[in-house]
């Protein structure tokens, strides 16, 4: 079948997945926090960014590669970290590894996901990375970091947007618990999805299997509190100077918004600033990440990468032209697979390669390094 002939977009994979993934866990994936403001905010000031076609330019061949921390990336666009992936569809993780190995790009494994960084040691390419939400007991900070490395994990991530849970009611109305239980409501739609079911049944019931293997064995934790207690998921500047000694790869702070933010994380010597709003999971009055882009560009000469509704090629040259050295996206990549199953990130990663190239073309860009100079200056308060 040519994939591209009925998914040529994003959105052919979304409108799939959601007929194919029950109802309540497609609102984790899909929803964000309060009226999801922030949400649409990154979708309409992405669109706000305008760039000028290039004329009798002659032929040009797209070069889409890039560079970050020294190494070489075919692609400007890699696998953001998203949580339960494995309860959004079966497999998850396994099957995003994978494709992002096929790819040649980074793939981000969440603390919080339904597989260890050691039950993916199979399946990593060269571009492993590992986002942390930072466990409390010190101990088990440093056995986490160890296992994310001896597991093949090279960048670490520390995720610092999430200082106390946000509300996310769409998710609540839907009936998802955490961790989930199955309601007979919540089974009547599992029902209305075979294909999913039957992953699950392979699988096994999605858990946070990292995390709870710590509470397992942590003693004094209160019995009132899931095993959530155990991360500090709101850590202070002394804890990421901790962190940032601890580990000796590449690491990135992710969540950063402010440009003030951005050039004290740089102080902390960090090496990459990842420009990010949670997806408008945690905060609905926050600043789109593309109009934050271009002052924190501004503030920092340390590489950024960007998320937050990246939906196509287009929008990654926006990105690039702002500022932004690669892009993450979350959701896109589960869409692809509810929609495809294992195939589905393999057909996402050249939806958006073949839209980059033909993109590029019209801009007449040999590179995307080129990019800045077909920005149209004041389209989007640049
Ligand atoms: C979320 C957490 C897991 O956004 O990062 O759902």
């Amino acid at each position: 079948m040519n994939l591209h002939a009925t998914y040529p977009a994003l959105s052919d994979l979304r409108a799939r997945a959601s007929r194919r993934i029950p109802r309540f866990v497609w609102e984790y994936l899909d929803s964000a926090t309060g009226a999801e403001c922030t949400k649409s905010r990154n979708r309409a000031k992405l669109d706000e960014v305008l760039m000028m076609p290039s004329i009798l330019h002659g032929e040009v061949t797209p070069d889409l590669s890039t560079t970050l921390f020294g190494q070489a990336l075919p692609l400007p666009f890699g696998i953001a970290p998203v949580g339960m992936s494995g309860m959004i569809w079966p497999g998850a993780e396994s099957h995003l590894a994978r494709a992002a190995a096929t790819a040649g790009i980074p793939y981000t494994l969440s603390t919080v996901a339904t597989r260890t960084p050691a039950d993916l040691k199979d399946d990593l390419g060269d571009h492993a990375w590992f986002q942390m939400y930072p466990p409390r007991d010190p101990d088990i900070r440093t056995d986490m970091l160890k296992r994310a490395r001896d597991a093949g994990f090279g960048v670490l991530v520390l995720t610092v947007d999430v200082p106390v849970p946000s509300r996310r009611e769409r998710q609540v109305r839907s009936g998802l618990t955490t961790p989930p239980r199955l309601t007979p409501r919540l089974m009547a739609q599992v029902a209305r999805c075979p294909s999913w079911a039957l992953g699950i049944a392979r699988h096994g019931m999605p858990r946070m299997r990292l995390i709870d293997e710590y509470a397992g064995k942590t003693s004094g934790l209160p019995s009132n509190k899931h095993a959530g207690y155990l991360l500090r998921t709101a850590p202070d500047w002394d804890y990421l100077r901790w962190l940032r000694d601890a580990w000796d790869g590449p690491m990135i702070v992710k969540g950063v918004l402010d440009p003030g933010d951005a050039t004290r994380v740089e102080a902390e010597g960090v090496d990459a600033i990842w420009v990010s709003n949670h997806a408008g999971r945690q905060f609905d009055a926050a600043p789109a990440t593309i109009e934050s882009l271009p002052a924190i560009r501004a503030a920092t000469g340390l590489p950024i990468v960007i998320d937050g509704g990246f939906e196509t090629g287009l929008d990654i040259l926006r990105a690039i032209a702002l500022g932004a050295d690669f892009v993450m996206l979350g959701r896109p990549w589960h869409y692809a697979l509810g929609a495809l199953g294992a195939d589905g990130p393999d057909h996402l990663a050249d939806i958006l390669t073949q839209d980059l190239i033909a993109n590029m073309g019209q801009l007449g860009l040999s590179s995307l390094a080129g990019a800045r100079d077909r920005l149209v200056i004041g389209a989007a308060g640049q």
